[in-house]
């Protein structure tokens, strides 16, 4: 079958929210049309390479953020606290890995989730579930739970003015190590965690600066960091609004965003998000867990990449510390075996979820959705061996992070309780690491990786 930016309406579609209003989403989708691609083809053939990289393991992808991104967070803080951790963690993993880093955000445009409901029902009244700010509004009235389609076009600005930010920060010198507030650390200055830190940051200035005396010069080169933008492809209709062919290169390009990621409950080979993605030219993530079973990953893999094009096919894996030993190396094996190209990377969150029931503290008898630190490094650090174990490399890992003081998960250097959740637990999706929790995981990683 031919593929074009509207096929995958002739595929089973999971997910996708009902307008009622299809002349203003018709309207909305003409607008988004002709409005200007957010990324560019060529950032995206050229993240592509760095994947292919990866995967060789020449190079290591930290992919983070925030579960869901929300209209109301789309500010200067939000936003240069989230690039801060990013960088500081990309800076530790530099150091401790000696490989180059991609950095690649769970932002400007991680604005729709997947729900496992269609509906909510509360005190007998049932409603729409809340999927995301570019979908429907959160309050429980059918007004707010309808879905809407300028929720799109707000997403699509909002997401513009995330990456102008971003852009226009990196270009100014925010990722340059000239510039020592960037690197300092805030509120972990009291943490076990800090002069370890602080040692790899003077060592780097330290190479930076004998560098540049040899050089006799700044070298500005090295103050250019890139970051790429990533979402979940989930509300097909905004995807497709944005899928353009550009001049001077064959194939069509989604320029919502770097890489799109297929989520675990839209991931069925036979499915419309599957078919969208065969048709793109971006590189593309596809969520992998337990329910994997080798055969389909396999056909997954080659209904997106017919040619084994190296680098356009990321596999995210989210078994849980519990359920990598069992389910990976089958999958891994299978890929290597059949020589097929794909980079594997580790999302040590999503199989990790739990509920708990705090024993004091405000929230005493409440039952709280967290993760573990502990499982979260475990299910990372076996990733690592089974690779190992395997012959084929790790080329990442993808976190929900968030670069502020949040009491989401629990442990770490600091030994954060089940009773500490309530002190600044602030996602409405899944628990996320604050600060000073992804810091010390990428210090743990890059102990590991070496
Ligand atoms: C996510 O990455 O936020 C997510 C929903 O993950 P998964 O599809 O793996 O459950
Ligand atoms: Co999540």
């Amino acid at each position: 079958m031919a593929w074009t930016p509207q096929s995958w309406r002739d595929y089973p579609s999971t997910q996708q929210p009902v307008y009622p209003d299809q002349a203003a989403l018709g309207r909305t989708l003409d607008e988004l049309r002709a409005l200007p691609p957010l990324v560019t083809s060529y950032e995206i053939e050229s993240l592509k390479s760095q994947i292919a990289e990866s995967a060789r393991g020449d190079r290591f992808i930290l992919w983070g953020g925030d579960c869901a991104e929300s209209f109301a967070d789309c500010n200067s803080s939000a936003i240069a606290a989230k690039l801060k951790i990013l960088l500081q963690m990309s800076l530790v993993l530099v150091h401790g890995t000696r490989r180059r880093i991609t950095r690649i955000g769970r932002f400007a445009g991680q604005y729709a989730k997947p729900r496992s409901a269609m509906t909510e029902v509360r005190d007998g009244v049932e409603l729409p579930s809340f999927r995301g700010d570019n979908v429907n509004r959160p309050e429980f009235t059918l007004a707010a739970r309808t879905p809407d389609p300028a929720l799109l076009l707000r997403g699509y600005e909002r997401s513009a003015l995330t990456l102008n930010f971003i852009r226009a920060l990196v270009d100014g010198g925010f990722a340059d190590l000239h510039h020592p507030e960037n690197w300092d650390l805030a509120f972990v200055k009291h943490s076990p965690l800090a002069a370890e830190y602080q040692r790899m940051v003077d060592s780097i200035g330290e190479s930076l600066r004998f560098m540049e005396t040899l050089a006799g010069g700044t070298i500005t080169q090295m103050q250019r960091v890139d970051f790429y933008t990533s979402h979940e492809l989930l509300v097909l209709d905004y995807e497709a609004a944005l899928t353009r062919q550009v001049p001077r290169r064959e194939g069509w390009f989604n320029l919502s965003t770097h890489i799109p990621w297929i989520g675990m409950r839209t991931n069925a080979g036979d499915g419309a998000h599957i078919e969208f993605c065969r048709g793109i030219r971006n590189p593309v993530g596809v969520k992998v867990g337990p329910g994997t079973t080798p055969d389909a990953l396999l056909a997954t893999i080659r209904t997106i990449t017919p040619d084994n094009e190296p680098g356009r096919v990321v596999l995210i894996t989210r078994f849980g510390a519990h359920a990598i030993g069992r389910g990976l190396p089958p999958l891994v094996a299978a890929v290597r075996d059949a020589g097929l190209h794909a980079a594997w990377v580790c999302d040590p969150m999503h199989g990790n979820t739990e509920t708990v029931v705090p024993t004091g503290g405000p929230w005493a008898g409440k039952s709280v959705k967290t993760r573990k630190f502990g499982h979260i490094l475990a299910e990372v650090e076996q990733a690592f061996e089974i690779h190992r174990a395997a012959g084929t490399a790790l080329a990442g890992v993808h976190i929900e992070l968030t670069g502020e003081d949040v009491s989401e998960c629990t442990g770490g250097a600091r030994g954060l309780s089940d009773d500490d959740l309530s002190r600044a637990y602030r996602s409405q999706v899944d628990p996320r690491l604050n600060y000073e929790q992804a810091l010390e995981l990428a210090m743990l990683i890059a102990r590991r990786a070496n």
